[in-house]
């Protein structure tokens, strides 16, 4: 009788470890993504997501760095089922690399990296910038040129103390990589003061910098020119599957 209640508790063991039965190994449902915060928010919390199926239940822990996070210490880390909840993200103690483990007696599943990071973007520096002198009828790039930052920029330019941006056309061209305003023949109504706007919509900001001044040069008009590419895109762009690419191309010429 005894030697049968053996058989009866030891065999899902033996055929768990045979890979089948009522035991199995952790398995993740819900793997941590990539987070980015804006370094200036208020936000109170954070939630990393991590779930796991397997028998029996498995239990959870997490990796900062390649560090285990220790949930008895502070309350700034919590687990919440297998997630991690961050109170309070802070740039300088919670940015990272995160991943979510998941453990049972059958053995331990790691999940997927997760980077957090914080978006930001300083102020231009606000030293005056010098004129641009250009020929009715040349083509002229000015540079905008953005300060130090973290996340996608966005770019346009306003003129003089005209509220709405410049608006392209087969003229005028902002480049929504460098942000450089290309203008491929200048006419004398462009004349006046130029100032680039960079968006950081990550870190919820936007800067304007110092303006730049086009002025005309007196020494005449310039004569046809053949055309010049001067945004090009590049040779491989990397894209993810049902996306949205725009390949930059624009040529200065008259
Ligand atoms: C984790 O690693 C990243 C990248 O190396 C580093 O920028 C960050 O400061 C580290 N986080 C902590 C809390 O040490
Ligand atoms: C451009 O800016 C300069 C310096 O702020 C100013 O003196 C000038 O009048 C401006 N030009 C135009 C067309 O607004």
């Amino acid at each position: 009788m005894r030697l049968l209640w053996k058989l009866v508790i030891l065999l899902p063991l033996i055929t768990a470890c045979a890979g089948d039965g009522p035991f199995s190994r952790p398995v993740f449902t819900q793997e941590p993504q990539d987070v980015t915060l804006p370094l200036a928010s208020s936000q109170s919390e954070v939630t990393l997501r991590c779930a796991a199926n397997g028998y029996p239940p498995p239990h959870f822990r997490w990796r900062q760095n390649g560090t285990d996070l220790d949930f008895s210490m502070s309350s700034h880390h919590r687990l919440d089922g297998g997630n991690l909840a961050i109170s309070s993200p802070r740039w300088d103690q919670d940015t990272g690399t995160y991943q979510c483990l998941a453990t049972n007696p059958l053995g331990t599943a790691l999940s997927r990296k997760a980077k957090l990071q914080f978006a930001y973007i300083e102020d231009f520096e606000t030293k005056t910038r010098s004129a641009v002198s250009v020929r009715e009828g040349q083509g002229v790039v000015l540079l905008c040129g953005p300060p130090p930052h973290f996340g996608d920029l966005s770019y346009a330019w306003t003129f003089n103390d005209n509220p709405l941006h410049v608006q392209e056309d087969n003229r005028r061209f902002v480049s929504q990589e460098t942000g450089n305003l290309y203008i491929a023949k200048v006419e004398p109504s462009d004349v006046g003061n130029y100032t680039c706007f960079v968006t950081n919509r990550e870190a919820r900001r936007s800067v304007r910098g110092p303006p730049t001044p086009l002025v005309q040069r007196p020494d005449g008009v310039m004569g046809e020119y053949e055309p010049k590419i001067e945004v090009r895109f590049p040779d491989t762009v990397q894209a993810t599957k049902d996306s949205s690419v725009k390949l930059e191309c624009f040529a200065l010429g008259k």
